[in-house]
């Protein structure tokens, strides 16, 4: 029988979860989708065949409903992705997963009980092959051990109601994830800071410092009001050379110029994380982002709020 999907929430990021479910074989249903929003379902024209529940709870509880996509704002996450596992249905979440430690520990409380790991968190820049053509030149050591490197992230414009730990659980935390996998390190501490901006309050741009385990210093620079585009850049420094996402560019067909958004910089690896999330489920294996990787992300992400607020050096704390 065909593996049975829910979405919660049609954003921007569930709509585009919606669309690569839908253009997938037979070997799943979508069978159905909530958000209060009657315009954002409008939006999908989802198929006859599919439902819309009024709530989310309405939608753990159907029965038909194995894998639960997760695409709500990131304060909500934590309810639904806590009630989806009590309910034994396995779970593709978007980051943050959740937004506290508190939480996080529920959820692997969960995933423990079951006897194993449940929850696929989208952090797609692992599934991105510019980032996947970095990866494996630094895994070949092509250009020996890092020493630094110089990270960014641009985003065009951010609701005003965006807030400097938004900064951190929303924008950064890919840096976050991509920066432990590409190094196979864990960010021991981290730096911040940058300009306030009069009008929202926001710290804007925002220059990152992190440390390593593996002895290697890291910057980034975020700039979330840039006003010209969406420009993710990773540049990693070798004792024998450096490599950057624009090296890849010819090769991956990903051009390293900027995007007009994040969709349509990020709309082969958001495709090829949900497909690789149901033929995990669909082979009863998880190759994908656990709910534990994910807690390193949210570990720095959560010091960087700390470090945003008090100017110092924080120490990532071990978990
Ligand atoms: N991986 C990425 O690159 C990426 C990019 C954008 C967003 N995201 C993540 O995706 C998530 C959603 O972001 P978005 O940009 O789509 O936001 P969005 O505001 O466009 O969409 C969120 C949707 O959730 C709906 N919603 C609100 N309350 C709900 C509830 N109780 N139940 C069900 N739906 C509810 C809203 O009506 C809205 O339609 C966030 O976690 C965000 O961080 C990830």
């Amino acid at each position: 029988m065909a593996l049975g999907v829910g979405v919660i929430g049609c954003g921007a990021m569930g709509r585009i979860h919606l669309r690569n479910l839908l253009a997938r074989p037979a070997d799943i249903r979508v069978v159905g989708v909530c958000d209060p929003r009657p315009d954002q379902i409008a939006a999908i024209g989802l198929p006859a065949e599919v439902a819309v529940f009024p709530d989310s709870r309405e939608l753990l509880g159907h029965p038909e409903i194995g894998l639960v996509v997760v695409a709500s704002p990131a304060s909500l996450h934590s309810s639904d992705v806590v009630s989806a596992l009590e309910a034994g249905k396995l779970v593709y979440c978007e980051k943050p997963l959740v937004t506290s430690m508190e939480d996080h520990r529920r959820i692997t409380a969960l995933e423990t009980h079951h006897g194993r790991a449940m929850v696929w968190v989208g952090f797609m820049r692992r599934f991105d092959p510019a980032f996947q053509a970095l990866k494996a030149d630094l895994d070949s050591g092509a250009i020996g051990p890092i020493s630094h490197g110089i990270l960014s992230h641009r985003n065009p414009s951010v609701p005003e109601s965006f807030t400097d730990a938004d900064y951190m659980l929303e924008t950064f935390i890919h840096e976050f994830d991509a920066l432990r996998w590409l190094l196979d390190v864990e960010i021991e501490t981290i730096t911040v800071g940058g300009k306030r901006r009069t009008n929202s309050g926001l710290m804007d741009p925002q220059f990152v410092t992190l440390t390593t385990n593996g002895g290697q210093r890291v910057m980034i620079d975020g700039h979330i009001t840039n006003g010209y585009g969406y420009d993710i850049r990773c540049e990693l420094v070798g004792e024998r050379g450096s490599r950057s996402l624009v090296d890849y560019a010819e090769e991956t067909g990903i051009s390293a110029a900027p995007h007009a958004t994040w969709a349509t910089r990020f709309s082969g690896a958001y495709r090829t994380a949900i497909d690789a999330c149901i033929d995990d489920v669909l082979a009863q294996r998880h190759t994908g982002v656990t709910s534990r990787e994910a807690e390193r992300a949210l570990a720095v992400a959560l010091s960087g709020i700390e470090a945003q607020r008090t100017g110092r050096t924080v120490s990532v704390g071990v978990g």
